[in-house]
């Protein structure tokens, strides 16, 4: 029986929020294909997490709160996460839990394995940072996500992006409508596709 840790943290409800939308596809998606697997929910956005400060890093004994969310994260053979872009890089919320959860010794650095354990990261933006854009390389959130989570970590990271969100309040970008609506729906199905795809693996 699996267990999928899922995180948002856009300020806005499922109905204004480009990130949400995907992790709720790939929720839905994963209990469908996985009813006996379990999930854990953390909304950061109404639940924010605090900032590490000194106390907390120099304790004895892993504070309480510190300990139970590197324990969900620990139980978790999936980790979802919606990741909006907020001033080209993840919400500080996202930030602060990351740093709660990163702690040598116990979830990474020498020692320490967390095999089997995999990341899905739904990002959303509200412009476009493919290359050949004029943003191209100021997109310091899922680069950032990859790095920590794939690389320090190493764990196998998917990232799932919609982008253009900003096209539906934004009369200058009326001519990128119809992208912004083909990012959406292919976002939406790949996120279903995915958790599909991870409940096969991990049933
Ligand atoms: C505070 C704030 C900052 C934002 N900064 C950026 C930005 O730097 N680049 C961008 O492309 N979109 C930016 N946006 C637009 C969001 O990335 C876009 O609305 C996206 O869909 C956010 O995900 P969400 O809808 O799940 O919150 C910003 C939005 C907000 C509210």
């Amino acid at each position: 029986m699996a267990v999928l840790l899922h995180i948002d943290s856009s300020l806005f409800p499922l109905e204004g929020s480009g990130s949400r939308q995907v992790t709720d596809a790939f929720r839905k998606s994963w209990e469908a294909a996985h009813p006996q697997g379990s999930v854990i929910r953390r909304d950061l956005a109404a639940t924010p997490v605090p900032h590490l400060d000194a106390a907390t890093v120099t304790a004895e004994a892993v504070p309480a709160l510190r300990e139970e969310l590197i324990a969900e994260f620990e139980k978790a053979d999936l980790v979802l996460i919606g990741a909006p872009m907020y001033n080209f890089t993840i919400p500080s919320t996202l930030k602060a839990w990351l740093d709660q959860i990163l702690l040598v010794g116990r979830t990474f650095g020498e020692g320490v394995s967390l095999s089997g354990k995999r990341i899905v990261i739904a990002s959303s933006r509200g412009g476009s940072y493919k290359p050949g854009t004029p943003r191209a390389g100021f997109d310091f959130d899922t680069n950032y996500l990859q790095k920590v989570l794939g690389d320090v970590l190493g764990l196998p990271v998917e990232v799932i992006t919609r982008e253009l969100t900003l096209t539906s309040v934004n009369p200058a970008m009326a001519e990128l409508v119809p992208l912004a609506e083909e990012s959406a729906r292919e976002s939406l199905e790949r996120a279903a596709e995915s958790a599909r795809e991870h409940a096969a693996l991990l049933a």
